[in-house]
C-alpha cells in the first residue's frame, strides 16, 4: 500500500525500512528504586516517572506508534503505604489536569482501562472527562492502566458475559475468543505486539493477561524515571529483528 498524503502515522524516517509495532503497552517499573539510589523518597521517583512518561508519549507519536498503553496503578498496588497511593493519585490528577488538553489538541484519544469501583470520586469523574473530550480523535492512542489487574478484567468480563446469558441476550455457545475479547475493557484496541518493562525484572504483573497472548516482551534494565527515546529506539529496533510466527511455522 502507497500513501499519497502522509498519515499521521506514518513512521519517522529513521524508522521506515523497520517493521513498527502498531501497539505497545510499558509496566513502567522502577521508580522507588531510582530514587532511592539518589537517597530520595519513593514518591520523587514518581514524580520523575511522569516525566518519563511525558517524553514517551511524545516520541512515541513522532516516531509513529499509533496506541500506547502505560500500567500506572495495579490492583495490587493498593497494598502500598498509604501516603505511596495518595502521591500516586496526586500524579494521576496533575497529569491529566496537565496533559489533557494538549493531548487533545494533538488529537490523541485517552482511555482508562481498570476497575472503576474503590476509585475517588473525583478521579472517576476525571477519567469520565479525559475520555469523553477526546473520544472522536484518532491521531494517536493513549490507554492509561489505572487501578488495573488482569485477572480482575478477566474476572469481571466474564460476569458480564454470564449477565447478558442470564438476560438471554446471547446463547453461552456464542461466547468464543473473539466474543470474550469484545467483553474487555481493551475491546476497541488492535492486537498488543509488543510489551516493554523497565527495572530489569522478568515479571508480567498481572497485566494485560490475555492480550499478552503473541506479544513479544522486552525487559529494559533502565529504572523507568530515566527511559526516554534512546530507550523506546532500541526496543523498536529489537522488536524490528524478531520473526513473529503466531504458533504457525516459518514460511
Ligand atoms: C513503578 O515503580 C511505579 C508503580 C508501580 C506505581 P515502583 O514503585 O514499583 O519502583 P520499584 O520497583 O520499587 O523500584
Ligand atoms: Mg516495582
Amino acid at each position: 500500500m502507497s500513501h499519497i498524503l502522509p498519515s499521521a502515522h506514518d513512521p519517522s524516517p529513521a524508522f521506515q525500512n523497520q517493521t513498527l509495532p502498531r501497539h505497545i503497552a510499558i509496566v513502567m517499573d522502577g521508580n522507588g528504586r531510582w530514587a532511592r539510589a539518589k537517597g530520595r523518597p519513593r514518591t520523587f521517583g514518581h514524580e520523575r516517572g511522569v516525566e518519563a512518561l511525558q517524553r514517551t508519549v511524545e516520541a512515541a507519536g513522532e516516531i509513529g506508534i499509533e496506541y500506547l498503553t502505560v500500567f500506572s496503578f495495579s490492583t495490587e498496588n493498593w497494598r502500598r503505604p498509604l501516603g505511596e497511593v495518595n502521591a500516586l493519585f496526586n500524579l494521576l490528577r496533575a497529569y491529566v489536569k496537565r496533559d489533557l488538553a494538549r493531548l487533545n489538541a494533538k488529537g490523541v484519544r485517552i482511555r482508562i482501562i481498570g476497575s472503576r469501583d474503590d476509585l475517588p470520586t473525583d478521579i472517576a469523574a476525571l477519567i469520565e472527562k479525559a475520555e469523553t473530550e477526546t473520544r472522536t480523535n484518532t491521531r494517536g492512542h493513549l490507554t492509561i492502566a489505572f487501578n488495573y489487574g488482569g485477572r480482575e478484567e478477566i474476572v469481571r468480563a466474564a460476569r458480564k458475559l454470564a449477565r447478558s446469558v442470564q438476560d438471554k441476550q446471547i446463547e453461552v455457545e456464542a461466547i468464543d475468543e473473539r466474543v470474550f475479547d469484545q467483553a474487555l475493557d481493551t475491546s476497541d484496541l488492535p492486537e498488543l505486539d509488543l510489551l516493554i518493562r523497565t527495572g530489569g525484572e522478568y515479571r508480567v504483573s498481572n497485566f494485560l493477561l490475555w492480550q499478552l497472548a503473541y506479544a513479544e516482551i522486552t525487559v529494559m534494565d533502565v529504572l523507568w524515571p530515566d527511559f526516554d527515546r534512546a530507550h523506546l529506539e532500541q526496543a523498536l529496533s529489537n522488536f524490528a529483528l524478531r520473526e513473529r510466527r503466531f504458533g504457525a511455522v516459518q514460511e
